[in-house]
């Protein structure tokens, strides 16, 4: 059925059907009956494979990664899908309009998508005026982010805002310094920087976590075009900093893969198959520092139950999935909780 669905989106272009859908589930998240329609329609619930990770009982592994549902609207038609949790975002703390369209490209050959989006957003109030629609039993991740009128110094102040906002809304949150389209960004995870920013952070967090009572765990997400010694610079901080997980990996700038395609030179990060190795490399080169000291969510490129395996296998706790869901639907879900359940452990 979701193939038949996706030849009619694909008539679209991306970023249109990518709207079309979202408003569909937005509309759908806000009436019990519709998002209960919306897991019927998706196959009903997929076979139970419960993790614990950051002393978070997952109902099973394979998560939404950040960026689908970027304002936080569809979260309970998309968790009634199967997901094990959702990551909505990336949030800014102001409204911003991204970059100009067209924005979004489908390299259909290579199953893949690039993107350069640019931090599309709704800003806090109005993301988490949505976020309280979501039903309270749906795990989140809420992925927050700087706007791009802010200077790169004073990025902090705008992951503090973030934090402080979404922080009785999240059931982790992740500090988003791997996008590769706002200006700069990516600089955030050289060492100095990330030095400061986690310290800024986990102090924050650490307030926060005495006025609400609760410890809310702080999950940073990673590049697939980091070096083998800025993973270990990296992991330092990470255990420096106390954090509690760690996302490998946002979308890849290079194009060696899809090279001689007539949508390569768009600039963006890249998703889908042609990311996976990439990011897999990451995930195992974490892991060989970090053992399972903090835990791992392998992104990128999963688009059959053994990618999924792959990346448990070279050290994640939990996946995400974006374009494999985009090509493949909410069968994909079933098909890796189906290839844990009878049998290979995560
Ligand atoms: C259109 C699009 C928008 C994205 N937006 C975000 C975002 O806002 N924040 C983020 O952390 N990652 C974002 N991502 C990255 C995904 O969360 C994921 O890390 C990446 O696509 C690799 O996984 P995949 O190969 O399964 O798509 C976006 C990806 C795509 C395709």
């Amino acid at each position: 059925m979701y193939s038949a669905l996706r030849r009619l989106l694909f008539l679209l272009e991306a970023e249109q059907s990518h709207d079309l859908v979202m408003a569909t589930l937005a509309l759908a998240s806000r009436s019990k009956s519709m998002t209960a329609l919306c897991g019927l329609l998706a196959g009903g619930k997929p076979p139970s494979c419960p993790v614990e990770v950051m002393g978070i009982p997952f109902p099973n592994p394979v998560g939404l990664a950040a960026g689908l549902d970027k304002h936080g609207r569809a979260a309970n038609a998309l968790g009634a899908m199967g997901f094990g949790w959702v990551e909505l975002g990336t949030v800014t703390p102001r409204p911003q309009p991204g970059n100009p369209l067209p924005r979004m490209f489908r390299i259909t050959e290579h199953e893949a998508i690039i993107n350069r989006m640019g931090f599309n957003s709704v800003g806090l109030d109005m993301f988490l005026k949505h976020c309280n629609r979501a039903h309270s039993h749906l795990l989140k991740g809420i992925n927050i982010g700087k706007n791009a009128a802010t200077p790169l110094s004073r990025a902090a102040d705008d992951y503090l805002t973030c934090l402080e906002a979404v922080y009785p809304y999240a059931d982790y949150i992740t500090i988003n310094v791997s996008s590769p389209n706002t200006r700069g960004l990516r600089e955030l995870q050289q060492d100095h920087a990330l030095d400061t920013l986690l310290s800024r952070l986990g102090r924050k967090r650490h307030a926060l976590a005495d006025s609400h009572g609760n410890r809310v765990p702080l999950v940073l997400k990673v590049s697939p075009d980091i070096r083998a010694d800025e993973v270990d610079a990296i992991a330092s901080l990470l255990r420096q900093h106390q954090m509690d997980g760690v996302a490998a990996t946002n979308t890849t700038t290079a194009r060696n893969q899809v090279e001689r395609h007539v949508l390569s030179g768009e600039a963006g990060g890249m998703s889908g198959p042609p990311l996976r190795e990439k990011s897999t490399a990451v995930v195992a080169a974490l892991h060989r520092n970090l053992q399972d000291e903090i835990p791992i969510i392998g992104i990128g490129g999963i688009n059959t139950a053994a990618d999924a395996i792959e990346k448990f296998n070279a050290g994640a706790k939990l996946v995400q999935l974006y374009t494999g869901f985009v090509y493949h639907g909410p069968g994909l879900i079933r098909e890796i909780c189906h290839e844990l359940s009878s049998g290979q452990p995560p």
